[in-house]
């Protein structure tokens, strides 16, 4: 018996849980499903990415301090995870007090060998997004969020020596060529470190970011997020060094993670490793994107997949098989309703179910609903025998080289083949016949190729190949849950003849597009679906003292001028009631100034003044948007500057 420990990327805990993430933890599950059925012993680590800026924002904006955030929103991970029936072994937060231990360890560690350094780090800072950018992400010049100026900003932090170890890593790499996978990615890193690596600056002062892991021997900073984020592969699985479930799990047998964060794995991360003095995971496995008609999902265009809308509407198991099965790792694929409704037809309702339904009703119809004793094998079953023992063997192998969906591929061929394998043989021209022996040896093998093949979609399919297995009433096993002992189950032959066939409801239920709508209504029906809306929702809600605390006034436009070298920007001078003020808004492109004079809009009023092009803005108007034209808000009748809005 083998150990096999995989972990997939923590996810931001911020985030609304979409498809790609679905997929990474879909993908790990299977593995280790594959792996439990194959007699291994598995470790799978999956969890959330809490500290940062955006979260610690994202917490005052809910007016909750930044745990109390993080332990609600979490929890869409942990009920999405739970729904799809994700067999994880631990869930690790970086909030959890474990992690943070394990981090402040390695951190001493590291400063005391050296490795980790005082210096003065030089970036390009915009005050009012409090955040530093690179030169490489400024759009001319400005900050590329908020379009405002950026200052160059020195500051002290501590920085990890990336530099002193990238030799080392080139030749690890170039002689652990099993280490990047697939080869497209590890190119991309032979390449990334053809140029100088630079010293990772891997603290941020607390003046600006205080929702992170305290530097233990500076109470000044907390360290940079990817660095608290990639020790949760070792915190996990227990406290490092002498920890028996450490030396037990760790080195990682596969770490899985999206092209997009290869850098961060492939680089930093064995560095870390390397330096503390571990040994190196022995696969990071880099899968491609989901993608929306050839783009990238993202929230501002507003193509992302929830999983819950497709889960309700299709089932679980069809889900996770959709995305197992159209996916090679290592390339992008296109995600669409199409091409999930054509997968589960032609897969699951057709070769497998018709299958599965065809099965039970012979050998209810010529056995009496029982396995039959098979008599001789003959030339014509060799093939259909043979690929039966085989497959399990090439399945295993295929699942250990990270080839999921081929594996997939060929135990889909395989039910085919059964198919094409009844069509042949045609069963009832020999019950015809009367050749009861033959009859009996055909069937058994259809039905002892269809037990193998069901096992052998299990990790995919779960409770549906659950209940397609106790057709087999007396081969029913627990080969899910916990470890399979004993690998027999996958055995030509383990079928005993006899065995009392059970009947079974069409597991797979053929999709008929034009009735699709009718399965939305209903889907959305479901209680549970309502719950997790509801839950989605209510964290975006505000009390109604948060709202109070937004002074709205009503604001006559006195004058209006462009700014100039601003395409975007108008100043105003505006009256509200006890005071004029200046005010700068992006509005240029659906108003001329000389339209605003006299008008009465809504204002901010308490807002935190800023300077825009120079010029400063005293609070901010108000205005809707659909993205293409935008549409000032005003009063319906005539009311005095300053009347308050509420
Ligand atoms: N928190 C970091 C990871 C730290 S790991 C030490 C992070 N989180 S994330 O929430 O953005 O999740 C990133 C992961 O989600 C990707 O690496 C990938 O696994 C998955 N995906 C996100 N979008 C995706 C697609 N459109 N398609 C497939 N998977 C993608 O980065």
């Amino acid at each position: 018996m083998g150990k096999f420990y995989v972990t997939t990327p923590i996810y931001y805990v911020n985030d609304e849980p979409h498809i790609g993430h679905a997929y990474t933890t879909i993908l790990a599950d299977v593995l280790s499903r594959y792996h439990r059925l194959f007699g291994d012993e598995v470790f799978f680590s999956t969890g959330t990415d809490e500290h940062g800026l955006k979260v610690q924002e994202a917490a005052k904006k809910r007016n909750k301090s930044p745990k109390e955030h993080c332990d609600e929103v979490v929890q869409r991970f942990l009920s999405l995870w739970d729904k799809l029936k994700v067999s994880y072994t631990k869930f690790i937060r970086t909030t959890d007090r474990q992690h943070v231990f394990v981090v402040q360890n390695m951190l001493t560690y590291l400063y005391e060998r050296g490795d980790i350094y005082f210096d003065t780090y030089t970036g390009k800072y915009c005050v009012s997004e409090e955040r530093f950018w690179t030169e490489k992400d400024l759009v001319e010049g400005k900050c590329p969020s908020c379009g405002r100026d950026v200052i160059t900003i020195e500051e002290k932090n501590y920085f990890f020596k990336l530099s002193k170890y990238q030799d080392w890593l080139i030749n690890y790499i170039n002689e652990h060529p099993e280490f990047i996978y697939p080869q497209s990615r590890r190119n991309e890193i032979i390449g990334f470190l053809k140029n100088p690596l630079n010293d990772l600056c891997i603290s941020r002062p607390k003046s600006r970011l205080d929702w992170g892991i305290e530097i233990p021997f500076d109470k000044n900073y907390v360290t940079y997020v990817w660095f608290d984020a990639l020790i949760n592969y070792i915190s996990t699985i227990g406290v490092y060094r002498d920890n028996t479930s450490f030396k037990k799990w760790w080195p990682a047998d596969v770490q899985l993670v999206g092209k997009d964060i290869i850098t961060t794995h492939a680089v930093y991360w064995p560095i870390m490793l390397k330096a503390a003095g571990f040994d190196m995971p022995k696969r990071i496995v880099a899968h491609g994107w989901w993608l929306m008609e050839d783009t990238k999902m993202s929230k501002s265009l507003g193509n992302v997949v929830r999983p819950i809308d497709l889960i309700d509407k299709y089932g679980i198991e069809s889900f996770r098989y959709v995305l197992i099965r159209n996916m090679n790792i290592g390339s992008d694929a296109n995600f669409s309703e199409k091409l999930m409704i054509n997968t589960i037809n032609s897969d699951l309702a057709n070769d497998y179910g018709n299958l599965l339904s065809r099965t039970v009703k012979m050998l209810e119809k010529y056995f009496n609903g029982k396995v039959p004793k098979p008599g001789k094998v003959k030339s014509e079953d060799k093939v259909l025998v043979e690929e039966g023992r085989k497959l399990p063997i090439d399945v295993k192998d295929n699942i250990g080289n990270l080839k999921v969906n081929e594996a997939l591929e060929r135990i889909l061929n395989y039910i085919r083949m059964i198919n094409k394998y009844i069509d042949s043989m045609t069963p009832w021209e020999i019950k015809r016949k009367g050749e009861e022996d033959r009859l009996a040896t055909v069937l058994y093998n259809v039905a002892e190729a269809l037990r193998i093949s069901t096992l052998l979609l299990s990790p995919i399919i779960l409770d549906k190949a659950d209940e397609a297995i106790s057709v087999f009433s007396d081969s029913v096993f627990h080969y899910i849950d916990g470890t399979n002992k004993s690998l027999k189950v996958l055995e030509w032959g383990y079928l005993k003849p006899g065995t009392v066939i059970n009947k079974v409801d069409i597991l797979f239920p053929r999709i008929d597009v034009s009735k699709l709508a009718k399965y939305e209504e209903k889907a959305k029906k479901t209680e549970e679906h309502e719950r997790f809306k509801k839950g989605v929702l209510e964290l975006n809600q505000i009390d109604i003292s948060e709202f109070k605390k937004v002074e709205l006034v009503v604001a006559q436009v006195l004058e209006a001028e462009k700014i100039e070298g601003s395409e975007k920007l108008l100043k105003l001078q505006i009256d509200i009631g006890d005071e004029q003020r200046q005010l700068v808004a992006g509005i240029a492109k659906y108003y001329k100034p000389d339209e605003l004079i006299g008008k009465k809009i809504i204002i901010v009023k308490n807002l935190k003044p800023a300077k825009l092009m120079g010029e400063l803005s005293q609070g901010m108007l108000l205005a809707a948007s659909n993205g293409e034209d935008l549409s000032l808000l005003t009063v319906d009748k005539d009311i005095t500057p300053g009347a308050s809005v509420s």
